[in-house]
């Protein structure tokens, strides 16, 4: 049994070495050192027992004591004995301050620093393997798993701690009296045989909390970002009884954890005095030992008893809180294989075109786009339409490289994609996305994003970026003006005015490339109206793409491509397109009432 609890010491030392690096060296050789003070200190009391005893009476370890003082220069007196328990207590205790405070700065940098870590790898990670993950696990890890195997690293120093105190012990007791300290080994031994059983079953206790926090995270957060529709519909005690399911188990393994943790504590105290007191018994009646002879061996076995028990206890409280490290390994692993391909080649400028030759694209065995050939041409507006699922969003995700195609290029000014660094080429556009993205902050932040507003330059910008997105009459309605906080996704918005913020907030980041998904779809005819005019200022300083539902949106387009299933099937101006009266183009303009030139046909309802 000692086996796999050396190997499992080990391995988690490794772990934590991984995090804390050579500081948990020095931490472990500050516990041992304290435990070596403590073991001196307590082997002091043993001479100053028999201090008034003629020389031959006194034990073997006396004697040594004595004669080693003697060698250092130090006459055996009894202040010289008491100056000598003083210090190596003092030093324990100069140790143990040392100790704690040197594993509080490890354990609150490790937090910080594994928080920093998940941070920077949810940020690299590939958007295909977000898609696929699960916002309450990601949360859950960085949030309440990275405390817990933090917490566990807290154990594990307690682990060492006892476990340096014993051995310190059993070695000073096998100094005083190898036979008894063998007896009292094995008697540890068998103890800990008995309860390893608890440990194993904490593990699994432990790992098992750890898949239902994550669970719990899930549910809470898919919640409250659905709150408004579960309580208009009263569908909440659907989500709760879930909820409610996962929370109940995860009382009751961690119950269970508790109730295994006070076994150890209520069973090991009277141990304890039971073998201390056959001890005392053995000594003195059969070996007619006088007590001050087994006093000190008695403290350290006591002492060693202690330690063990608080050991069991501690790797048990260790062993409870595993699941937080075997989660944040498994996400530190899973992020580290799921990170976007780190190219070196830079996006400086914007010259000619970007052009997609050949592109096909798969989610899975599904594939959504085949066969896709555009050019956008610098400072030219490209307007996309299709049916909804025709892979319109699918072409944008591909444009600003949060997906790759698994055949056919994309290229940037010539530059294959593929070696382009990401982050460089997409600070090239503004995006809208088709969920309007408002942050819970004021309206300027929102639209600087967090750019100082105080800088009349800022604020000048901000200003004008909302009027040419249509927002000012709204914000002058508001009481705070652009100081208004949106509250969570915009809650205190309607639908149109999100939209226009997240329009502001594109047209001040004054990017070179602009697009656009259904980005006036909650737009009334009038709003949709007043952004296209400025759009249309937008038009030839600017490279727009603009993806629409509705003709009137991409009507002034240069160029128009038609999705429909994944490919385009029809490309060319708003006239070209309207010719060919067989097509898709032709028979959306039917249904939406536009006539040729992208004229709408105002006497027949929109
Ligand atoms: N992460 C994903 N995993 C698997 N399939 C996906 C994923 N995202 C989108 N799809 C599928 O890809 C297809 C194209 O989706 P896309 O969002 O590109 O359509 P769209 O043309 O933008 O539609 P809409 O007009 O409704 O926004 C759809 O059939 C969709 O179900
Ligand atoms: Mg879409």
């Amino acid at each position: 049994m000692t086996i796999p609890l050396i190997t499992r010491l080990v391995h988690y030392f490794n772990v934590f070495y991984g995090y804390a690096g050579k500081k948990l060296f020095i931490l472990s050789t500050v516990i041992l050192l304290g435990g070596i003070s403590e073991s001196i200190g307590l082997s002091m009391l043993l001479p100053l027992l028999s201090f008034n005893e003629v020389s031959e009476t006194q034990n073997a370890y006396c004697r040594q004591i004595y004669s080693f003082l003697e060698t250092m220069g130090i006459g055996v007196t009894l202040w010289s004995l008491l100056t000598l328990l003083f210090i190596a207590f003092l030093l324990k205790s100069i140790f143990i301050f040392i100790q704690e405070a040197f594993s509080a700065y490890i354990t609150t940098n490790l937090v910080k620093t594994i928080r920093v870590m998940f941070c920077s790898k949810y940020e690299g990670m590939r958007y295909d393997f977000f898609t696929s993950s699960n916002t309450g696990y990601l949360n859950n890890v960085i949030t309440i798993e990275t405390k817990r195997a933090v917490g566990a690293f807290t154990k594990y120093i307690e682990v060492l701690i006892n476990i340096s105190f014993v051995l310190v012990y059993i070695s000073a007791s096998l100094f005083l009296e190898w036979r008894l300290t063998l007896f009292v080994i094995v008697i540890c031994g068998v103890i800990f045989i008995l309860l390893r059983g608890l440990s194993r079953a904490t593990r699994r206790f432990s790992v098992l909390i750890s898949e239902r926090n994550a669970q719990i995270q899930s549910l809470l957060i898919q919640t409250l970002h659905n709150f408004k529709y579960l309580k208009a519909t009263n569908n909440f005690y659907l989500l709760f009884k879930q909820l409610f399911h996962r929370m109940e188990q995860y009382r009751l393994y961690h119950f269970k954890i508790k109730i295994m943790a006070a076994i150890p504590k209520t069973v090991l105290e009277p141990t304890t005095i039971i073998i201390i007191a056959v001890l005392i018994w053995y000594n003195i009646v059969f070996r007619g030992k006088m007590m001050a002879d087994i006093l000190v061996l008695l403290i350290f076995f006591y002492r060693a008893f202690s330690r063990v028990f608080s050991f069991q206890t501690s790797w048990q409280k260790f062993n409870s809180s595993i699941g937080g490290i075997e989660v944040v390994q498994k996400a530190t692993k899973e992020l580290e294989q799921n990170q976007e391909t780190s190219c070196n080649q830079k996006a400086v400028q914007f010259i000619k075109h970007i052009e997609l030759k050949n592109v096909n694209f798969s989610f899975g065995n599904r594939k959504v786009l085949s066969n896709i050939n555009i050019l956008i041409p610098k400072n030219k507006s490209v307007g996309i339409v299709g049916e909804s699922g025709a892979g319109k969003t699918t072409f944008f995700d591909l444009l600003t490289g949060l997906l790759e195609p698994q055949s056919g290029h994309i290229f940037w000014d010539g530059i294959d994609y593929r070696k382009l660094e990401k982050a460089s080429l997409r600070s090239f556009f503004g995006y809208v996305t088709q969920e309007a993205v408002v942050f819970n902050d004021t309206i300027s932040n929102n639209i600087s994003f967090w750019q100082d507003c105080r800088i009349d330059s800022v604020r000048q910008k901000v200003e004008s970026s909302a009027e040419m997105a249509h927002c000012t009459s709204f914000i002058q309605e508001t009481n705070d003006g652009y100081d208004t906080i949106l509250g969570d996704r915009g809650v205190k918005l309607s639908g149109g005015q999100v939209q226009r913020i997240a329009i502001a907030r594109e047209i001040y980041k004054d990017t070179p490339i602009m697009i656009l998904d259904e980005a006036v779809s909650a737009l009334d005819t009038e709003s949709e109206k007043n952004i296209q005019k400025s759009i249309k200022k937008m038009k030839g300083n600017r490279t727009l793409i603009i993806i629409s539902h509705r003709l009137s949106t991409i009507k002034d387009c240069d160029y128009i491509y038609v999705f429909s299933k994944g490919k385009i099937v029809e490309k060319g101006s708003f006239d070209e397109l309207y010719q060919n009266k067989n097509g898709v183009f032709y028979d959306m303009c039917q249904m939406q009432h536009f006539g040729a030139s992208g004229v709408h046909n105002s006497t027949k309802p929109v």
